[in-house]
């Protein structure tokens, strides 16, 4: 029986496994303990739970876990065999088996000389042949060799796309801001809201701009939508025909057929595989427009950086695997203390985007509710991930995560140096930022004791709130500087940290199946705004609000 066929009948359940049941009971010996006291009983702690790993170092050490505890979590790992389904994994297994596909986002960052089979096939020529391609027509579009249809030189790229196709070089081109060529303009149109598109295109000048159509089906309708949408724009600006579209349009896709039917050539498409999910894509040709931005060799660099995390991942044992246990820290909280959420707190600006990523990274593959066997689960499944850069939270909404009655894990990411282009003036701003980054995960996890309220002269009545009762768990994880590797290696531990969530659980973190039924229903709902159409199967509140739209809009 392999990894994944373990899923099946085979697996005992996870609550009925030793392994959880010890945890489930270890969890209430350690009932009450305090950060304080781990600490205080062992001094060393602060330097002892680190990890690092490329170019990241890794505390842990105030978390609410003894070397008990983790032991028995990876005990929780070996019985669920998620170094098991890792391999399986990384040797192009059809672990998705609901969609009966390979994942191999891995093979996206391989080497040149990497071997990895799909099917009997090496994927590896394939992924460097796409990454030429994106490299020679990056390097066209920064260098002005690729003009536009009226000869102009482009200086605004436009990628459309959703989700997936969005999120991934959204969120990359704000973190890598300071790599990118600041004569190019880019921007992100996502939202089917015509406000969008409105918005990113409003000030361009059509005979300088590049479309970059990202989707992996070329259904999606919102994409397909916008980039019509986009089309008629340009060919209204231009006053042209058809043929302008050749210049100002290219194609990110797996589906060559849809992409030509829209009337993109393709040879200016740009493809991916099956075995690249959407949140799992920018670092495949969805990632042209930050190509674009930071240059070929910068994309490389961040490619290197997964690369690092991957055989990371892969060969590191249990004790030292980050990944594993950044995984399993989760389900600590989320199954044996109750913790809905999690949040990614960034102290640094240029992340500001980078917990909306991780946001359907995680909550698409792992918001599950159905075992890879059709089972229901009974226990907790992935949680809800959020959170914005730090400071501006600190001042929003920390005091609920300081005070409130919810248990709240975080990881708080920040970095050494501030960007290598920061004014000169701004630059001592960086400490104060990182005061704020250390300060917070202090105050998080030892609080302030009624004792030390009271000894600072506080009125007693206002003891009780000034008190801070602390042991609230985080994660630390700091780095020299964010460079582009340094974001590859944060991505691809995220990456991991989820499939390691994921395999223990016992769910296809792979699938989405849970965003099909919605497209389906705004289908059909569509011709009841438009035409007031009588929809079938309406019920009573939605026919209503159906109705009080169409009068609203005077229908
Ligand atoms: O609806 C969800 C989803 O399928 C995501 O998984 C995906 O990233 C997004 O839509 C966009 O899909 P596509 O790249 O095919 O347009």
């Amino acid at each position: 029986m392999n990894a994944f066929e373990a899923g099946g009948e085979g697996r005992a359940r996870l609550t009925q496994t030793a392994e959880w049941q010890a945890l489930a009971k270890h969890r209430e010996q350690l009932d009450g303990v305090q950060l304080r006291e781990l600490f205080a009983a062992d001094p060393a702690r602060g330097s002892r739970l680190v990890v690092e790993v490329g170019d990241l170092h890794l505390d842990y050490s105030k978390h609410l876990v003894t070397e008990e505890t983790l032991r028995l979590l990876r005990e929780l790992a070996a019985a669920t065999d998620v170094f098991g389904l890792r391999d399986a994994m990384f040797r192009g297994e059809k672990i998705n088996t609901t969609e009966d596909r390979a994942v191999l986002h891995t093979a996206l960052r391989a080497p040149r000389d990497a071997v990895i089979e799909v099917d009997g096939e090496n994927v590896v020529p394939g992924v460097h042949a796409v990454l030429d391609k994106m490299a020679a027509f990056a390097d066209k579009v920064r260098s002005g060799e690729w003009t536009g249809h009226t000869g102009k030189r482009i200086k605004n790229i436009v990628n459309i796309g959703i989700g997936g196709s969005d999120l991934g070089p959204a969120m990359a081109y704000e973190v890598l801001r300071s790599f990118t060529d600041r004569d190019l303009t880019v921007r992100f149109v996502s939202n089917v809201d015509g406000a969008d598109l409105h918005e990113a295109v409003r000030d361009l000048d059509a005979a300088e701009t590049l479309f970059i159509v990202a989707s992996k089906t070329f259904t999606t309708i919102e994409t397909i939508t916008n980039a019509t949408s986009a089309r008629n724009w340009l060919l209204t600006e231009l006053r042209a025909g058809q043929d302008a579209v050749a210049k100002h349009f290219v194609a990110l896709s797996t589906n060559t057929g849809k992409v030509s039917d829209f009337g993109i050539d393709t040879a200016n498409m740009f493809e991916f595989w099956d075995w690249v999910g959407g949140r799992y894509s920018y670092d495949s040709a969805i990632g042209l427009s930050l190509m674009i931005a930071i240059g070929p060799a910068a994309f490389r660099e961040m490619l290197d950086g997964f690369h690092l995390v991957d055989e990371h991942f892969r060969t590191a044992p249990a004790e030292l695997n980050v990944p594993l246990l950044m995984g399993l820290l989760g389900i600590w909280y989320g199954n044996f203390h109750d913790a809905q959420s999690h949040a990614v707190l960034p102290y640094s600006h240029y992340l500001s985007k980078f917990t909306a990523y991780l946001q359907q990274l995680d909550m698409e593959s792992n918001g599950k509710s159905v075992q890879r066997n059709g089972e229901e689960v009974d226990w907790q499944t992935g949680p809800v991930v959020w959170g914005t850069p730090g400071t501006n939270g600190q001042h929003a909404y920390y005091q609920l995560i300081h005070q409130g009655t919810k248990l709240i894990p975080a990881d708080f990411i920040g970095f050494a140096e501030p960007v290598a282009d920061l004014l000169p003036g701004l630059v001592a701003q960086h400490d104060l930022l990182m005061a704020n980054f250390f300060a917070q995960t202090q105050a998080l996890a030892f609080g302030k004791t009624t004792d030390e309220v009271r000894a600072e002269g506080v009125p007693e009545e206002l003891v009780p709130h000034k008190t801070f009762k602390g042991n609230h768990p985080t994660t630390t994880i700091l780095a020299k500087s964010l460079t582009p590797s340094v974001l590859g290696q944060l991505v691809a531990l995220y990456e991991h940290k989820v499939f390691v969530q994921g395999a223990v659980w016992n769910i296809d973190s792979f699938d989405q199946w849970g965003v099909e039924l919605g497209k389906v229903l705004a289908k059909r709902v569509e011709p009841a705004l438009t035409e007031g159409a009588d929809v079938p199967g309406l019920d009573e509140s939605t026919r209503a609000l159906v109705g009080k739209y169409r009068e609203l809009r005077g229908r």
